[in-house]
């Protein structure tokens, strides 16, 4: 008799039987780590409206009324404009939080660096942003490691090599932590009490505030440097400075720029060195997958072709990527403010209401997957993907503001496993109990410390 393989349950809030009270969701426990309050029956509605005072917020788990407001009614829900109001000093006029006109011309311009082919041109710098890490591991192994911190330098490292040719200036530790109490405080439930906003003094918003200051002051001063380099670099950076300088006085040029190099630094590392923590989470818990997945690493590594060659040999360990991003999807929540009343299925959404996409939900609903709690890598076989919603899977959001840097986020996250995997085993720290926290990324509460040995042979 085939014996069956009792699969991974990895760590997960518990879920209550009804919903936080108003003061707990504003100022409690959920007001710090917002995935804590959703209930069981969450996981379970197509969706459900809860009114605040001054608003009202739907939830969406349906992947058709999904599609309806992330493409088809698309231009009705916007950012929500307390975002703005919040984090227009650093991130208005950037390609994150436009709309209309100025954000597709922003996409425009920009989409060439991130096609497949243009970030095949940055395999190098994944490639060996890995090894760098790896080889200082060596040294350490075996040992514990913090993979989430790791993951962060790695990551890091990545992003200021590729678009910004390392030269912004910041130091990576330093920028990483203030990249963090960044994104920590622009969503922050106090700043939803909008012309009250000035009450929200707590910790987190001040760390927030001094974030700010840093990265504005450290990115005007790059950017300026740029413009005054007759011979700069030719970078993303650059390339969006010369093409801004095309339409706008040189001071309009440099603002644009600046929100956009903050919005590239703050979304395009944080997000995937997570993704790479939860991956080898679960695989510390998986050694039958892990196993699998370092044998197809070394396979791979050992022909010896292009990383692209490379990538195309990882299909295992790209299942278990797909299934870390749906298990603990890096950007948990995606929120969107309806600009006009709006009628999606069966729901009356009026002019100011908030629409909210959790693919925390929405990736472990119980009517749209099989034992969604459960790490198995198979749910991204070609035939369990096969006819499944386009809405239903959504790490990288969906509809025309899909992330720009998909392509770019899933080739290093690749690279960067295989080169660990190969040469390493990870296992689980004894006596440390994995818990998950939200702001606008999803992390390990407390990093994710793993045993680290070296691999023999
Ligand atoms: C695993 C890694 C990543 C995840 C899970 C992720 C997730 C997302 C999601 C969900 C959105 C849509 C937000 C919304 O609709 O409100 C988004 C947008 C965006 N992402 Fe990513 N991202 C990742 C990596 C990256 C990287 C590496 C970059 C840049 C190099 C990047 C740059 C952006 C930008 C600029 C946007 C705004 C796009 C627009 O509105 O047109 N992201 N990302």
């Amino acid at each position: 008799m085939p014996v069956a393989i009792e699969k991974f349950r990895p760590a997960c809030p518990d879920r209550p039987d009804v919903y936080p009270s108003f003061w707990s969701s504003m100022f409690g426990a959920q007001s710090r780590n917002p995935i804590i309050g959703w209930t069981k029956a969450s996981f379970e509605v197509s969706h459900a409206s809860r009114s605040f005072p001054g608003f009202t917020y739907h939830t969406l788990n349906d992947p058709e009324l999904i599609q309806q407001v992330f493409l088809d009614r698309q231009p009705s829900f916007g950012k929500p404009s307390l975002m703005r109001k919040f984090a227009g000093r650093y991130m208005g006029g950037s390609l994150f939080l436009e709309e209309g006109e100025i954000w597709r011309s922003q996409r425009r311009l920009m989409a060439p660096t991130f096609t497949p082919g243009s970030v095949a041109a940055f395999h190098p710098i994944f490639v060996e942003a890995g090894e760098r890490t790896a080889n200082r591991w060596a040294q350490e192994a075996p040992g514990v490691i913090d993979v989430d911190a790791e993951a962060v330098r790695t990551t890091f490292d990545v992003i200021s090599r590729a678009l910004f040719s390392g030269e912004h200036g910041l130091g990576t530790d330093e920028a990483a932590e203030h990249v963090e109490n960044l994104l920590a405080s622009v969503l922050r439930p106090g700043a939803l009490l909008g012309g009250l906003g000035w009450l929200d003094q707590t910790r987190r918003t001040r760390k927030g505030r001094a974030a700010e200051a840093f990265l504005i002051s450290r990115l005007s001063a790059f950017i300026a440097a740029r413009q005054a380099d007759p011979e700069p670099p030719g970078d993303f950076m650059t390339q969006i400075l010369q093409a801004f300088a095309q339409d706008h006085p040189p001071e309009e040029a440099a603002r644009l720029a600046l929100s956009n190099a903050v919005i590239f630094l703050v979304a395009g590392h944080e997000t995937t060195a997570h993704a790479l923590a939860w991956t080898l989470y679960l695989l510390s818990e998986d050694q039958q997958a892990q196993a699998w997945a370092a044998e197809e690493a070394r396979a791979a590594l050992s022909r010896g072709g292009t990383p692209a060659e490379t990538l195309e040999h990882l299909i295992y360990l790209r299942m278990v990527l797909e299934e870390s991003l749906r298990l603990y999807p890096p950007a948990p929540r995606l929120e969107r403010e309806a600009k006009a009343d709006e009628v999606v299925g069966d729901l009356q959404i009026r002019k100011g209401d908030w629409v909210g996409v959790w693919p925390w939900l929405v990736h472990r609903h119980k009517a749209l997957w099989r034992d969604p709690d459960l790490f198995d890598p198979e749910n991204f076989s070609p035939e369990a993907k096969e006819g499944r919603h386009k809405f239903q899977y959504i790490p990288f959001g969906a509809g025309p503001r899909i992330c720009i840097g998909a392509q770019f986020a899933t080739a290093e996250a690749l690279l960067v496993l295989a080169q660990w995997l190969a040469r390493f085993e990870f296992a689980p720290t004894p006596g440390h109990r994995v818990e998950v926290f939200a702001d606008m990324t999803l992390k390990p509460v407390g990093g994710m410390p793993l045993r680290v040995y070296e691999r023999l042979g």
